[in-house]
C-alpha cells in the first residue's frame, strides 16, 4: 500500500464568529496556508498523539455505523503545516479535515465525498472544542468564500459564494498577530455562553447586529464597496468588544493602528492577554507597513484560497 496524503487550508472568519454558535450566519474564507497529513502504511503500529487518536476513533465509528468493514492496517504519520497553531486560523480544523480524508481512504481503499469527510471532521472538532459551530471544518473542506449557518445539529447550510473578495479590498488586508490567547476556543465559547445566560436580551441584540454586519460585508464584496467594507469591519469589532472577546491590550493596539486603518479580531478571541489574529484593512498601506516595521509587530498579508481539501500525490 502506498502513502496517502491530503492537505486542507486554514481559514479566516471575516464576520460572525461566536454569533454562528447561536444560529447566526458566518462569512468565512479559506487562506493560502495549508496543513498536509501523510499516512504511511507500516507492518507494526506506531505511536500516535491524542489528536490523532481522537480522529481515528471518529473515523472508525463513522465507518462502523455505515456497516463498512475496516481494513486492518497499521500506519505512521507526519504533518506539515504553515498554519499558526491556536491563533484562530483554523489549524485544528485543517488537521481534522485532512486526517479524516486520509484515514477514510486508508481504511476502505476508496476516496470519500467532501460531505462525508466534513461530517467526520465536524465530529472530531466536537471532541476538540466541545461546542463548535462547524464553520472551521467547513472552510477547511470546501475552501473559498463560504456563508455558513447552523440552523440545527442536523441542518447546516453551506453556501459557497461565487463572488470573490474584490482585489482592491484583499490587497489591503493583513493578519496581525496579537499573540496566542490564554484561553482555548472552547473556553471562549463557554465564556460567551455564560454572558448570554446572564444578559440574554443584550447579547441577543449584539448577535443580531453581528448578523446584519455579516450580510453587509457580503454586500460590500458584491458591490466592491471599500468604504462600506471598512465601516462594517469597524462595527464588527465593536460588537465583538460587546461580547467581551477582545482583550484590553488588543483594544489598545487597534486604537494605535486606527491612524492607518480598521481591524477586528478573527476567531474565538481572548479575554486576557492576547486575542489571536486581527484582520486589518489598511487605508494607508505604506504608512501602515512603515509602522509595523518600526514596531516589529508580527503580521502577514491576507491571501484568500479557493482550494479546499485536496488529495496530494
Ligand atoms: O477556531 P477559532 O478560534 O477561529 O474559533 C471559531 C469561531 C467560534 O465562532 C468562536 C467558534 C465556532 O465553533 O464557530
Amino acid at each position: 500500500m502506498k502513502k496517502i496524503s491530503y492537505s486542507a487550508p486554514g481559514k479566516v472568519i471575516l464576520s460572525g464568529e461566536h454569533a454562528v454558535v447561536y444560529g447566526k450566519p458566518a462569512l468565512v474564507c479559506a487562506i493560502d496556508r495549508r496543513l498536509t497529513v501523510h499516512l504511511i502504511p507500516t507492518k507494526v503500529p506506531s505511536p500516535k498523539d491524542s489528536g490523532m487518536n481522537v480522529i481515528e476513533k471518529v473515523v472508525k465509528s463513522f465507518l462502523k455505523k455505515k456497516q463498512i468493514s475496516i481494513r486492518a492496517v497499521n500506519y505512521k504519520y507526519s504533518i506539515d503545516s504553515s498554519i499558526p497553531i491556536g491563533r484562530g486560523l483554523g489549524s485544528s480544523a485543517a488537521l481534522s479535515a485532512a486526517t479524516s480524508a486520509a484515514l477514510l481512504e486508508l481504511y476502505t481503499g476508496q476516496e470519500w465525498s467532501l460531505e462525508e469527510i466534513n461530517n467526520c471532521a465536524y465530529k472530531a472538532e466536537q471532541i476538540f472544542h466541545t461546542n463548535p459551530s462547524g464553520v472551521d471544518n467547513t472552510a477547511a473542506v470546501f475552501g473559498g468564500l463560504i456563508y455558513y449557518r447552523k440552523e440545527f445539529e442536523f441542518l447546516k447550510t453551506i453556501s459557497s459564494l461565487s463572488l470573490k473578495i474584490p482585489l482592491r479590498i484583499e490587497e489591503n488586508l493583513f493578519l496581525i498577530d496579537s499573540g496566542k490567547p490564554e484561553e482555548s476556543t472552547a473556553q471562549m465559547v463557554e465564556g460567551v455562553g455564560k454572558l448570554y445566560n446572564r444578559r440574554s436580551v443584550g447579547v441577543e441584540k449584539t448577535l443580531q447586529n453581528i448578523e446584519r454586519i455579516t450580510k453587509r460585508i457580503v454586500v460590500s464584496f458584491a458591490k466592491g464597496d471599500t468604504l462600506f467594507f471598512e465601516k462594517s469591519l469597524k462595527d464588527n469589532q465593536k460588537e465583538l468588544e460587546n461580547l467581551g472577546v477582545v482583550s484590553k491590550s488588543v483594544k489598545m493596539l487597534l486604537d494605535k493602528l486606527s491612524l492607518f486603518g480598521v481591524g477586528k479580531v478573527t476567531g474565538a478571541g481572548g479575554f486576557h492577554g492576547a486575542s489571536g489574529f486581527i484582520l486589518f484593512y489598511a487605508k494607508n498601506k505604506e504608512r501602515f507597513l512603515e509602522y509595523m516595521k518600526k514596531t516589529h509587530i508580527e503580521y502577514m498579508s491576507f491571501h484568500s484560497s479557493y482550494f479546499g481539501l485536496k488529495k496530494e500525490i
